[in-house]
């Protein structure tokens, strides 16, 4: 396929950061970053930074992502965030599915999949998380695993909507823990999720979509991995966090 990917480098700085903390942070990014071309950056604080970071990059063209969103437009929901509370603070992205929430927040298939579905009703492109743990890996396990997480999160999306949609590989064993899948390993899932989504879909569709690996991406290892053909950016948690190492990212060669 002959498809041009734009890269995309997304920082999910997880629960880190308060807003002041926040603004210092995207302010010494937009310094290292700004003559880079031709990439897309895309910076996913907290909730409660969002603000601080979109007034920070507003005449920049970094985008800005949150890191969850909830399915229902507004109502009884204590704690939930909406889509439309996120579109007036700027938000372009959303990351649904992030193998934390799965972890610890009791996220499935099934919420994934509306959390997607009310991210493209809105207008909002959405990040969605795949990654099997080391348990399902080491028993042979990855392509069911994340065949069934593409399935259930991607069900009732059209070709169309599958435009405004990244796919985000991150094993499980491979985020917070310095232990990088290797770009061979990367590259077979990657492979395998543009095999599935062909499946599910249709060749262009396939060729089209981006899909960024994650976990424990640093400067150090980004060029090999973005190397790899189905590799087509990169969601980085702790090196996102730094505007030294974010940046590096960012400036892969
Ligand atoms: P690390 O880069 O800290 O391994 O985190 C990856 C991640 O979970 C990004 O969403």
């Amino acid at each position: 396929m002959t498809t041009k990917r734009i890269p995309i480098i997304a920082g999910n700085w997880k629960m880190n950061k308060t807003a002041s903390e926040a603004r210092d942070l995207a302010t010494a990014i937009i310094l290292l970053v700004k003559n880079v071309k031709n990439r897309d950056v895309v910076l996913a604080p907290p909730f409660t930074s969002l603000q601080a970071v979109a007034e920070t990059i507003k005449k920049t063209d970094i985008a800005l992502a949150s890191q969850n969103l909830y399915w229902e437009d507004k109502g009884a929901y204590t704690g939930e965030i909406s889509a439309e509370m996120l579109l007036e603070l700027g938000c372009k992205y959303v990351i649904i599915g992030h193998s934390e929430r799965r972890q610890y927040f009791g996220e499935t298939d099934e919420t994934v999949n509306k959390r997607l579905r009310q991210a493209l009703n809105k207008g909002l492109l959405p990040i969605v998380c795949v990654g099997e743990t080391l348990d399902e890996r080491e028993s042979g396990k990855a392509n069911q695993v994340i065949k069934g997480q593409l399935k259930g999160a991607l069900k009732d999306v059209t070709a169309a909507e599958m435009e405004r949609v990244v796919v985000a590989y991150e094993p499980v064993w491979a985020i917070g823990t310095g232990k990088t899948a290797t770009p061979k390993q990367a590259q077979e899932i990657h492979q395998f999720i543009r095999a599935n989504i062909k499946a599910l879909y249709d060749d262009a569709t396939a060729a089209a979509l981006r899909i960024q690996y994650g976990g424990s991406v640093t400067p150090d290892n980004v060029s090999t991995l973005m190397a790899m053909p189905d590799i087509d950016g990169a969601l980085v948690g702790g090196a996102s966090l730094k505007p030294e190492s974010f940046a590096a990212l960012v400036k892969f060669t």
